[in-house]
């Protein structure tokens, strides 16, 4: 979603605002634009609907018409539409009516059309269509020449969520920031600093970041950063180290992050395991005593992986569960109490409707235990207690390694709750349908999907890519993983998928079934195979063209994937592997944008 860069110190700011929107296209975007001080005392800003290219073009085409944007500080942003269409005029930054203010913003200004009519009302006249420019004006309008003093005013009459990066036309080569539920990091050089939305466009500055909290604001001015609590009393930062295991983005000779990021599993899961028992604490633990009630919490893929870890932990450990999805949740008015465990999934821990599901529960007293793959996240910081993934960076949006990572971390809490705390957390192994033995197999299982899958998920994307619709079958534990592949499929390759529970499909959606239409079938459990195959041959007997992932060998459909065998229970971690190489081989034949699909965002921060 929408991306913020600043820098002040030394170098010329342009190319480094460039870089950081580079860095933070992952996320999501379809408008970019950057402001920078110049020399003259100026305040150059230039915007661009589209790819960060066409910004790039711009400034090349400034330098050419004697305009070049030089500088050494300036803020910078990628957008994604929410307020207005993604045009040149919506595109931040955005400047107050003299020009005194040139802000970036991430978030939602949620009374913007109350302010914005009052401000009209005064004669302010607005250019763009967007929540953020009222950010803007009321800054100029509430103006006492004290930046800070001016946001003290300024920021409490504003509801929703903000990042934002602010210039001051009287205050040039400074940078003011302020944050309220919406991330903002700062790095700093000897002589420069920098400010971003994501880790992503810092890491190549420092390793060592400061997290802007809820209510703080900062002043950043050469390598010189001030930070100052919503009273306007100084604050001291503690910088968070990023993991070493973090490396920026880079594709390493792959064609794309997914594919890079897909190889990456079996790391990424050897790596989270490895840390697992030192990061079940003591006080971990004790959230997971005599829990009655267990709820999964996420949005997506991390919903997906809540609703493994709800047939986990209530077939293994017998306590009733549930995996919700965070945007539907506090519309739920669910039955939570200091006896529920929240189990809150959040690759990025930015999610806005995670978040807000998470405070909703905690307002009801749920026990509250984060698996979050960024460190320092926002849900990470929120959650009683919180265990990371160790995916590392994961740049496309489709996400893979992060899920598959989410996955074990899921399978070892379900083995906690089904068995001996203790002898877990020293990495010993115990009983239970799910076994740690079971799960420490899972890289190597993985690595060998990984090889075996490859060539035939290849020839079945050739023969699917070219279909509009297609549809995932699953029963139990399996229908996890078939609403997973149906996601991926859909969302890069823009294929029509859907996934259903096998017995459903016959109450409706087999009248959509044709000659031709692919059906994928995931059938793992021995206990719901035999039904699953029944329903299978009703598709095939309307002309579907059948595809099956099992680890069962007596299945005889012609593409079939056989799996190497494991606890059917964990097998989701492996059917899904062949399912996302089928989807990024498929958006590969369709030339879809694999990285960044079409209007979707890495970290969704509006709900
Ligand atoms: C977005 C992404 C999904 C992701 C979901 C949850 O919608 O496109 O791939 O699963 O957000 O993100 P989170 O960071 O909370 O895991």
């Amino acid at each position: 979603m929408c991306g913020i860069m600043g820098y002040t110190g030394v170098e010329e700011a342009a190319p480094v605002l460039m870089d950081g929107l580079e860095a933070l296209e992952y996320r999501g975007y379809d408008s970019a634009g950057l402001a920078v001080c110049t020399e003259g005392g100026s305040i150059i800003h230039i915007r661009a609907a589209g790819r960060i290219m066409n910004l790039a073009d711009k400034l090349i085409q400034a330098a050419h018409e004697e305009v070049p944007v030089t500088g050494s500080c300036g803020i910078a942003h990628t957008r994604w539409a929410t307020h207005g269409a993604p045009t040149e005029e919506n595109a931040h930054p955005h400047r107050s009516a003299t020009g005194l203010y040139t802000i970036v913003h991430n978030g939602i200004i949620e009374n913007y059309e109350a302010l914005r009519d009052s401000l009209e009302a005064e004669g302010i006249e607005f250019e763009s269509e967007t929540d953020t420019e009222v950010i803007a004006q009321l800054l100029e309008k509430h103006d006492t020449g004290d930046v800070l003093e001016t946001l003290r005013t300024v920021l409490p009459l504003l509801e929703g969520s903000y990042a934002l990066g602010i210039l001051y036309y009287n205050a040039p080569g400074k940078i003011y920031c302020a944050r309220k539920s919406s991330p903002l990091l700062i790095a700093k050089t000897k002589d420069g600093a920098y400010l971003a939305s994501d880790a992503a466009a810092l890491l190549k500055y420092s390793r060592e970041i400061l997290r802007l909290e809820d209510g703080e604001v900062a002043e950043l001015e050469g390598g010189k950063v001030s930070v100052y609590a919503a009273d306007g009393t100084p604050v001291r930062k503690v910088p968070i180290a990023v993991a070493s295991h973090i490396s920026a983005a880079d594709k390493s000779g792959y064609t794309h992050f997914m594919r890079k990021e897909i190889d990456e599993q079996p790391e990424a899961v050897r790596r989270t395991l490895a840390s697992f028992p030192g990061q079940f604490t003591p006080q971990t633990q004790q959230l997971l005593k005599d829990v009655r009630r267990v709820v999964f919490l996420g949005c997506g893929s991390a919903y997906y992986a809540g609703l493994v870890g709800r047939y986990l932990v209530e077939e293994g450990a017998g306590i009733p569960a549930s995996a919700e999805l965070a945007s539907e949740f506090k519309a739920l008015n669910p039955a939570i109490d200091d006896r529920t465990l929240l189990i809150v999934i959040s690759q990025s821990g930015e999610t806005a409707d995670t978040l807000s599901a998470l405070r909703f529960a905690k307002q009801k007293r749920a026990r509250t235990l984060g698996i979050v793959n960024v460190e320092g996240s926002t849900i990470a910081q929120e959650c009683d207690a919180v265990i990371y993934t160790k995916a590392g960076l994961e740049v496309a949006v489709a996400t893979t390694k992060a899920y598959a990572t989410q996955l074990s971390i899921i399978y070892c809490l379900a083995a906690a709750l089904q068995g001996d705390y203790i002898l877990i957390r020293k990495g010993v192994p115990v009983g239970g349908i799910v076994k740690q033995s079971d799960i420490h197999r899972l890289p190597d299982l993985i690595g060998e999907v990984l090889r075996r899958s490859a060539q035939p998920m290849f020839e079945w994307a050739r023969a699917i890519h070219r279909a509009e619709h297609c549809y995932f079958l699953g029963r139990n534990i399996d229908y996890a993983a078939a609403l997973e592949g149906s996601l991926k499929l859909k969302e890069i390759s823009y294929i029509h998928a859907e996934a259903y529970p096998a017995g459903e499909l016959k109450h409706g959606t087999i009248s959509l079934v044709e000659e031709g239409t692919p059906i994928i079938s995931v059938c793992c459990r021995p206990e719901v195979t035999p039904k699953t195959r029944s329903n299978m041959e009703e598709c095939a007997a309307r002309g579907a063209a059948l595809y099956c992932i099992t680890n069962d060998n007596s299945i005889t459909v012609k593409n079939k994937l056989l799996l190497p065998r494991c606890n059917p229970l964990l097998a989701v971690s492996l059917s899904t592997i062949p399912l996302q190489l089928l989807a990024y081989h498929c958006a590969e034949m369709r030339g879809c944008a694999i990285d960044k699909p079409r209007n979707l965002a890495k970290s969704v921060t509006v709900e």
